[in-house]
């Protein structure tokens, strides 16, 4: 059934200009796209967003880099997306990523890799609400 999830190409991924290439793998893989928008956001603003990590001990350098420069925001929509999107993107950590993922091809570390996505149905409302109206999106 079509399925929407939410994504972000990280700021790392926008200052090495991958963003074009990414865009083109998620297009590539089927994924149609309902919303886009180029932003940089504060870091209150970024942890909000990873609120359901404030506990970890990586909040603080998590937030900071992902308040430390543009970013992009996005709406996708396809059969089955939030796991569709999580096989593309590959492991967190981009040593363990396969081939051919985008965190395999464009990642540098853990914390500075490339592209988040959506890991369940709740959370995917959540993060699309946080970046997007709905007019916004179609
Ligand atoms: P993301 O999919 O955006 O969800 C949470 C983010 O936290 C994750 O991608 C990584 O960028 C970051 N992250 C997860 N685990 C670690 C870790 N062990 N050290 C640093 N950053 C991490």
């Amino acid at each position: 059934m079509s399925q929407r999830t939410f994504s972000i190409i990280k700021p790392d991924a926008i200052r090495k200009g991958h963003a074009g290439a990414i865009l083109a793998d998620i297009e590539k893989a089927g994924f149609k796209i309902v919303a886009i928008k180029k932003l940089s956001i504060t870091k209150p603003q970024a942890e909000g967003f990873y609120y359901v990590h404030r506990e970890r001990p990586f909040f603080g350098s998590l937030t900071e880099f992902m308040s430390s420069g543009p970013i992009m925001a996005l709406v996708l929509e396809k059969d089955n997306a939030i796991a569709d999107l999580r096989k593309l993107m590959g492991a967190t950590n981009p040593a363990n990523a396969e081939e051919g993922t985008i965190r395999k091809k464009y990642a540098s570390s853990i914390e500075e890799n490339a592209i988040h996505g959506s890991d369940a149905e709740d959370t995917a409302k959540f993060e699309i609400g946080y970046f997007f109206a709905g007019h916004e999106m179609v």
